[in-house]
């Protein structure tokens, strides 16, 4: 049986997996060419974390799945617990990555490993949220959850629109979208 819910949830997993990938390589690209990175599109893209899975993907799964995951498997009330927290923690370890990214272009070469440290952790702690909500998470939710509960979720999710997961991006969106996919390296550019 699909599940439209889960779907979305993947795509967007996918999605942000692609963007964290190209952002770390581009940095590592810059850093092996000993030049600084293109700032400008890794601002782009860190504004796209923010605006669309923070704001989007992380407040669906802790308000509509999780509550309904912990009622059918209370085993898993310590993972969703500790991803529940990194979600609370979403907001603050994205602001901090962004004021380094500025430090490091404002002040240069003395802030340089610091944000590059930075992004490390940030990307590195995201690709295992997602995993962790992959193998555990998502599996139970397919064995468990109820048709209500899908019907529910679907209902939800369908209306997450990530420009990156195939939705036309929103006018205002469009520039950032392109100035994102012409500069940025695979796995989520041209650049
Ligand atoms: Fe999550
Ligand atoms: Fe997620």
């Amino acid at each position: 049986m699909r599940h439209p819910a889960l779907d979305v949830i993947q795509d967007e997993h996918q999605a942000l997996a692609a963007m964290l990938r190209s952002m770390s390589l581009l940095v590592a690209h810059a850093q092996r060419e000993g030049q600084v990175p293109d700032f400008s599109v890794l601002r782009a893209m860190l504004f796209y974390v923010d605006e669309f899975p923070e704001r989007l993907h992380h407040p669906k799964e802790s308000e509509l799945l999780f509550p309904r995951v912990l009622a059918r498997c209370p085993a898993l009330a310590d993972t969703l617990a500790r991803l529940d927290a990194d979600h609370g923690r979403g907001e603050a370890a994205i602001r901090s990555l962004e004021h380094a990214l500025l430090a490091y272009e404002v002040l240069g070469a003395s802030r340089q490993q610091a944000f590059v440290d930075a992004l490390e952790g940030y990307v590195n702690g995201y690709l295992s949220h997602m995993a962790i909500e992959e193998s555990e998470i998502l599996p139970a939710a397919r064995a468990h959850l109820t048709e209500a509960d899908w019907a529910a979720l679907d209902a939800a999710f369908a209306t997450n629109r990530d420009p990156l997961t195939g939705h036309a991006a929103d006018d205002v969106f469009r520039p950032l979208f392109r100035k994102i996919v012409m500069t940025a390296p695979a796995p989520i550019g041209l650049g």
